[in-house]
């Protein structure tokens, strides 16, 4: 089938490639002319496992292309997938502008009986917002949420959980469960807020997951238990699962922070106050000063003027991203109270300008009183740590994300702590 893609940021590209894989014809249109021109010539602008690939092949077999422009994407096909961003608004709930955006400039362009998906995080009841900007009364709009984790988005679009489909009309919601048709999995047709709530009640879960074993992991400190056997314990209790239970320095990213902050509000306006995900958020915030006091602890009781490793910058593994990075947020606290941070991470981002990168991991060592993991990066895992601590100044290791073997770092000389590892 043909398929016009609007938007090509991690969820639009990684749909546009994997609908080029599955056989169908598609265009992806964005409006930065660099990227799309980058895009043409095969080179893909993030880290995302496999996707340079797919689109390579997707060009090699003219399944796929990129234009500029999204005007230009969509005279000729049967489906257009929406894949614009959602920001967070000041006042916490999700700015829609670019999704009305990009429905307003298609709107004119469309052919009778287009499709249009809706595949970007919008508030409950936007489906109709995009059928207003469309401004035509002969195409459908269909919603269909991406659960798509970044680092392994490729995998996750061709071996999906589920699929959801959100539609009035039963013959749209049919036409968009057969494009999917080659992949096998349960799909979920339902109407469109339904669809849409879904996708905000699966990230809100997944949060409060992650925010019950991170406050849980405070507990086992405090009484003298080991996380890493609770959630052992706890994950072979099929009702519970080990999935999301890894305690860390709070969760991050482009959409757990958001799409959280965006269903209390969206509970808020609609008269319910969802007091448990407020909590889920708080906890999430007082686990970054946490990890902030458990070092100064380590230190002696002050930061300031004290020289500080840190190890990982990105929100999670496998994926360059920073945005709303727990890393970033940790090492911004840790500069605020004086200490000087120098940081390594295996994507090498710069521009950073209260703190140093350094180009390897033993290199943002040098000097340093102690060394705190802030992302789970497997490097880190297998890591000399008696070259670590030659280079240091004191040898104290913080580790957030639990990927260090606390014997080997005390056999190395190392005094180490770790979220939920008590003594
Ligand atoms: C998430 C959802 O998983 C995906 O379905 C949705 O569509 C987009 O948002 P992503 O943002 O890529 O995907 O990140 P995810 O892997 O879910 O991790 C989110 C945050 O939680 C990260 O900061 C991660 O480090 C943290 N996390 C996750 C933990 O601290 N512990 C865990 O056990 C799992």
């Amino acid at each position: 089938m043909r398929v016009a893609v609007i938007g090509v940021g991690y969820v639009g590209l990684t749909t546009a490639a994997c609908l080029a894989h599955l056989g169908h014809e598609v265009i992806a249109a964005d409006v930065v002319e660099d990227k799309v021109n980058a895009l043409n010539d095969g080179r893909i602008p993030i880290v995302e496992e496999g996707l340079e690939d797919l689109v390579q092949t997707g060009l090699e077999k003219g399944l796929l292309r990129f234009v500029h422009g999204s005007d230009r994407a969509v005279p000729e096909v049967d489906f257009v997938f929406l894949c614009v961003p959602t920001p967070q608004d000041e006042d916490g709930s999700a700015d829609l502008s670019y999704v009305e955006a990009a429905a307003a400039t298609i709107g004119p362009h469309l052919r009778p009986e287009t499709i249009v998906v809706n595949k970007s995080t919008v508030p409950v009841g936007s489906t109709h917002v995009v059928e207003r900007a469309l401004q035509r009364d002969d195409v459908f709009v269909v919603s269909n949420p991406e659960f798509l984790r970044e680092g392994s988005a490729v995998h996750d679009f061709l071996n999906p959980d589920r699929i959801v489909v959100g539609a009035d009309s039963a013959t749209a919601a049919i036409k968009v469960t057969e494009l999917f048709s080659a992949i096998r999995t349960a799909v979920v047709v339902t109407d469109p807020p339904t669809a849409e709530t879904i996708k905000y009640a699966s990230n809100a879960f997944l949060a409060t997951k992650v925010s019950f074993v991170n406050a849980m992991a405070n507990v086992c400190e405090a009484v003298g238990a080991n996380v890493r056997d609770v959630v052992l314990g706890m994950g072979y209790d099929k009702r519970i699962g080990s999935a999301f239970l890894a305690p860390g320095p709070g969760w991050g990213g482009s959409c757990f922070p958001k799409d959280s902050q965006a269903l209390v509000s969206i509970a808020e306006q609609a008269g319910y106050d969802f007091g448990l995900l407020r909590g889920v958020i708080d906890v999430n915030r007082a686990q970054h000063q946490r990890v902030v006091d458990r070092l100064t602890e380590m230190v002696g009781g002050s930061l300031a003027g004290q020289r500080i490793a840190a190890w990982g910058l990105t929100f999670k593994a496998r994926t360059d991203d920073l945005r709303d990075s727990p890393a970033l947020e940790v090492i911004k606290r840790l500069t605020d109270a004086g200490a000087c941070v120098t940081a390594y991470d295996p994507t090498h981002p710069s521009g950073f300008e209260s703190f140093s990168v350094a180009g390897d991991a033993l290199s943002a060592c040098d000097d340093a009183v102690a060394l705190v993991v802030l992302t789970e990066w497997d490097e880190f895992r297998w890591i000399d740590l008696g070259k670590a601590r030659a280079r240091m100044m004191a040898h104290r290791i913080y580790d957030t994300r639990n990927v260090i073997d606390p014997l080997a770092a005390r056999r190395a000389g190392f005094t180490f702590a770790a979220v939920g590892l008590a003594g």
